[in-house]
């Protein structure tokens, strides 16, 4: 954290254990290229713009611990920030796994009793986070314990019957936001809502943390930013690379 007063401690998840399906690429989504960088890179060097991190721990895809190293260490952007700084874990089947999984890693590393700690949890595939809504939710965090990014949504919302889609009901878009990250919270609360999740055995398909965190604690919505997009298609891709600049030919190449 920045501010006076914050917690000392604060501890990354960057999420790069997807497969990336809805791409269709030939690599996991967080290790596609974006120019020089990648999607976790670009990520990573952007969170640690904003936050002075005490470690960062990086889930990845059974298989490709040796590729996210070299992802890492061949990022030009993260020359000389990141050593030392990150540790690697094998993710999960589902997000939510891949999470608790870096979660009980951080848990080895909090173990005084009362201390305060926070974790920010961000999707690699947010490659182009801006600092200013990094700032945004790290500092509603450090006030009420637990903060997301969002969006109000903005299009109109209809339910569709899947099998005719014919639409059938429309849905007031009034207090409905599209939900972001990073996310940022408590170490204990987060850690409480995967325990906790874990512990009932239910399905492990949270698409979001605050999704856990909310059944306990209330968590603070602050406005993030449309350049903040999830790269989940091909066309995302595009417009992440033409926004950067980067090199790369059209995303179905990759
Ligand atoms: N993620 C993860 N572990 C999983 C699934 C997802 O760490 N088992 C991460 C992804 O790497 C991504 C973030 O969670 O940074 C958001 O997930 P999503 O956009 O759904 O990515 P993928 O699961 O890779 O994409 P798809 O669902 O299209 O396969
Ligand atoms: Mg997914």
């Amino acid at each position: 954290m920045t501010g006076a007063g914050s917690p000392q401690r604060v501890f990354g998840i960057v999420l790069a254990a997807g497969q990336g399906t809805r791409l269709g690429s030939a690599l996991p989504k967080a290790f596609v290229s974006v120019g020089e960088e990648t999607l976790l890179s670009l990520s990573l060097a952007r969170l640690q713009r904003e936050v002075s991190f005490e470690k960062v721990f990086i889930p990845y895809p059974d298989g490709y611990g040796d590729r996210c190293r070299e992802v890492l260490e061949g990022s030009s952007l993260l020359k000389g920030s990141l050593r030392g700084s990150y540790e690697l874990c094998q993710g999960g089947d589902t997000r939510q796994q891949s999470v608790w999984a870096a979660l009980q890693r951080v848990s080895e590393e909090v173990d005084e009793e009362g201390e305060r700690a926070v974790v920010l949890i961000h999707d690699a595939a947010r490659c182009l986070v801006d600092p200013s809504s990094v700032r945004r939710v790290v500092d509603a965090a450090s006030l009420h314990g637990a903060a997301t990014l969002g969006l109000p949504q903005t299009d109109s919302l209809k339910r569709v019957e899947p099998e005719t889609s014919v639409a059938e009901e429309t849905v007031s878009r009034a207090g409905l936001w599209r939900i972001q990250t990073p996310q940022v919270f408590e170490f204990a609360h987060i850690f409480r809502a995967h325990r906790e999740a874990v512990e009932a055995q239910e399905p492990p398909t949270a698409t979001d943390d605050a999704d856990l965190v909310q059944r306990f604690c209330p968590v603070r919505v602050v406005l993030g930013a449309e350049q903040n997009l999830k790269v989940t298609t091909p066309w995302d891709l595009d417009l992440v690379r033409m926004l950067v600049g980067g090199s790369n030919g059209p995303s179905s190449a990759v």
